[in-house]
């Protein structure tokens, strides 16, 4: 797949918050790319759920990654890994998906609850056909958000389940009163009602969760939404649980048109806030690319196919646009990420693979692309957090890694409910064979507490770039900030050499009110940027 280069990118995006012509700006420094910042053009909020997470019940993303048990003698506090809680507490990770995947159209959440030896042992049919003790349930999925200070995004079993299962599910969880259900969450530890912040109707009901037609589910999602009601007494108003319905595969919009369709014509009697896109960057079914020992063709292969989402999500938008003008509902990009071949050895149903500066490379670019979007994108979710496809940490044993992609998503905690910033720059193109790539991509963004980011990636593999970044009438007086890169775009963190990938710390002055900032090749660099203080 080839990318149209910069101009399909800026048609899409950067071109919604029109910024005015470079040319009223000085001209950068020979050599360097200029980057003006339109700061007193803020555009919508980059809503932190687009941080999300996914941790489904597959390979070791939950049991080995998540969930170690009490008794286990690595760290854990009631069974829960302290290593991995305390690098995920690090990322203020906004919310988790839970507990799959096609895996939730098959779980049933009363095998989940209870004490220990009472819960069955099942077959997870989807991953492997390996067994599923059910010690990772309800209770442990809150107590795991709580420790690392997220919110739980649960996926309801619209599949194999039924209105009534989820409808109780609810209620077990977030009534207050004394009911039967509330009082049996009682009797298990725990008195409060649970928050659910987001729910989903269902996972990929065109696929593993039913195979249904779009007027087939959009029949069962109204049930659902019906009637799937969160009591818990503190979420009213802008802390409301979002029914998440199923949305879009990739670029095919039979969903999209289906259920906003129905919610254009809704009756009072059911809602959504939300519809969900899969997107995930794999350069063709079955996943085949590598995710070590690869070299530019591969690099450039997949970086293409991850910009390809920003035109889907395009897409989308105008299909929404047509039937909901006023933005009411989301599109939740909720399972996003590189999906690659198996990783030799390992079994290819738990979908464990390396994570490269690669990968880093296209966590950056799709944050950048829902930035853009975010008066539509109000919700993402990367696949997934650990062990399982383009992961924030890998595990062995009692043994934790950090990966390039956690690093980015720790670079860009600042961005979270920021207000977009409109950006301008051509860095020129990468080209590698018949691809062609921008070389640069940047966003910026105003932090709740005032302050001002700027996130900027060079895509190209071989050569470092220069930038001058000025803002239209903000003279600029330092940057600090941090540059993750690597020697080469397929360098890994290892158990053994954990620190291969990790970003560097980078503090510029400015002159003339402009700052001169050089970008290693391959690399995402995301700045603070200090204004100079008024004359
Ligand atoms: O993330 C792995 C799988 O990909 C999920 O279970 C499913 O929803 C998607 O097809």
């Amino acid at each position: 797949m080839i990318f149209r280069g910069l101009a399909a990118l800026l048609s899409a995006g950067a071109l919604s918050f029109a910024a005015p012509a470079v040319a009223q700006e000085a001209p950068a420094a020979a050599g360097a790319t200029s980057i003006i910042l339109h700061a007193n053009q803020s555009g919508p909020t980059i809503s932190r759920d687009i941080f999300g997470q996914f941790a489904e019940h597959l390979g070791a993303g939950v049991y080995g990654g998540i969930w170690v048990g009490a008794e286990s003698p690595i760290p854990n506090v009631r069974g829960i890994r302290s290593d991995v809680v305390g690098a995920l507490r690090a990322l203020r990770v906004p919310n988790v998906r839970w507990p799959g995947g096609c895996f939730a159209d098959e779980y049933h959440w009363r095998d989940g609850i209870g004490p220990m030896a009472r819960r069955p042992v099942r077959l997870n049919p989807n991953w492997g056909g390996v067994t599923e003790s059910d010690h990772f349930g309800t209770h442990e999925f809150f107590d795991f958000v709580d420790q690392i200070g997220s919110e739980a995004y649960l996926s309801a079993n619209v599949a194999t389940g039924s209105p009534r299962e989820a409808a109780e599910w609810l209620e077990y969880m977030t009534a207050a009163q004394p009911t039967t259900l509330a009082l049996e969450r009682r009797a298990n530890g725990h008195p409060a009602p649970f928050n659910v912040h987001l729910l989903g109707l269902g996972n990929e009901s065109w696929g593993c969760g039913g195979s249904m037609t779009p007027e087939h589910y959009v029949e069962e999602m109204k049930n659902y939404a019906r009637v799937a009601r969160n009591y818990n007494p503190a979420q009213t108003g802008d802390r409301s649980m979002r029914r998440i319905a199923v949305g879009p595969d990739g670029a095919h919009t039979e969903f999209t048109e289906a259920v906003m369709q129905a919610w254009q014509n809704k009756v009072w009697s059911w809602n959504i806030e939300g519809i969900s896109l899969h997107y995930y960057t794999v350069g063709g079914w079955p996943p085949h690319y590598a995710s070590d020992h690869f070299g530019a063709q591969d690099y450039a292969a997949l970086v293409a196919d991850t910009l390809n989402l920003d035109r889907l999500i395009a897409t989308h938008s105008a299909i929404m646009d047509r039937h909901d003008p006023q933005h009411q509902v989301g599109l939740y990009v909720d399972e996003w990420g590189v999906w690659l071949a198996p990783l030799p050895g390992t079994n290819p149903a738990f979908l464990a693979q390396q994570n490269s500066m690669r990968d880093a490379v296209i966590a950056a670019l799709n944050l950048n692309i829902f930035a853009r979007h975010a008066d539509r994108v109000r919700g993402a979710n990367i696949a997934q957090m650990v062990n399982v496809l383009q992961a924030m940490i890998l595990t062995d044993g009692p043994r934790m890694v950090l990966t390039p992609t956690y690093h980015v998503f720790h670079m860009y905690v600042p961005f979270q409910n920021a207000r977009f910033i409109p950006v301008q720059l051509d860095g020129g193109s990468y080209v590698q064979g018949a691809v062609t790539l921008p070389r640069l991509d940047a966003i910026a963004a105003r932090a709740t507490d005032g302050t001002l980011w700027l996130a900027v990636t060079n895509v190209d593999p071989d050569r470092a770039s220069s930038i001058e970044i000025g803002g239209d009438g903000l003279p600029l007086r330092s940057a600090t900030g941090q540059t993750l890169t690597a020697p080469s775009v397929d360098s890994h963190n290892s158990f053994d050499a954990p620190d291969i990938v990790r970003p560097q710390q980078i503090s510029v002055a400015a002159v003339n009110g402009r700052l001169r900032v050089a970008l290693p090749a391959k690399s995402v660099t995301v700045l603070r940027l200090e204004p100079a203080a008024a004359p």
